[in-house]
């Protein structure tokens, strides 16, 4: 599938697909957005309510890698250990990652070291990347995901359901759930109702959340009680 880079409006670049008119982020600004939904709605949120000595992340389409690398950067700024897992079926290509600016687009250009570690480090391997923050990159698909009660937040950013319908399915939130740990939050950007029920019907507490800028809403699903079936 043909895949260019095109830059966003607050800066940052992403990844657009022409064939299925989807990119990797939204087109109003992917630091933004991401800082929104998956750092301030998740990140912060799982902080200010929960304490932990280290938070794991799983992150479902780990991708250009900007999520990783935001939190990376939070893991600094609040001094706080992060251990995080990035699952991928499709990695980008080494030509794709040097198009990548988001050391400059998150003000963090001193760390640009650090954003080509987080893309050279070996897949299937936990590796420490700075003394807060390690990663492990896993190359598979989603519904191959077999962690039980392992996460304390899921940051969910596959493609929309436009495109990709069978990852928001009440299958795919039950290998979801069964990998968070109880008080486990998932945040994604998307809002649909169908997604929503999906999530209520796994047995989720979901809230909608205002969204990103250009989004008006986004969904937050937590998980209160452990798993029936
Ligand atoms: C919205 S993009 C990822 C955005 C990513 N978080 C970032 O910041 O760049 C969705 C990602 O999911 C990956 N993907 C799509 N279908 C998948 C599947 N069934 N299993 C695993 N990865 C998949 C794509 O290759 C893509 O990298």
């Amino acid at each position: 599938m043909e895949r260019k880079i095109i830059k966003t409006n607050d800066g940052s670049v992403t990844i657009h697909l022409p064939e299925w008119n989807e990119q990797y982020h939204s087109k109003h600004g992917a630091v933004q957005e991401a800082r929104h939904v998956f750092l301030k709605m998740g990140l912060h949120f799982y902080l200010e309510n929960f304490q932990t000595e280290e938070i794991s992340i799983l992150e479902i389409g780990f991708g250009t890698g900007l999520n990783a690398f935001l939190t990376f950067l939070e893991s600094e700024r609040l001094s706080k250990k992060i251990r995080y897992t990035g699952v991928e079926a499709y990695p980008v290509s080494s030509e794709e990652v040097l198009q990548l600016n988001y050391p400059e687009a998150s003000q963090a250009t001193n760390k640009e070291a650090i954003f080509q570690k987080i893309h050279t480090v070996p897949w299937e391997t936990i590796s420490q990347i700075s003394e807060f923050f390690s990663l492990e990159k896993q190359q598979k698909k989603f519904d191959e995901i077999e962690d039980i009660t392992t996460f304390d937040i899921i940051y969910f950013d596959a493609f929309g359901a436009r495109v990709q319908p069978e990852l928001w399915t009440e299958d795919i939130f039950s290998i979801m759930y069964r990998a968070l740990k109880i008080n486990g939050v998932l945040v994604t950007y998307a809002a649909k109702g169908s997604v929503r029920r999906a999530m209520i019907a796994t047995g989720f507490q979901v809230e909608k959340l205002p969204g990103p800028p250009g989004k008006r809403e986004m969904l937050r699903a937590v998980k209160k009680q452990a798993q029936t079936s």
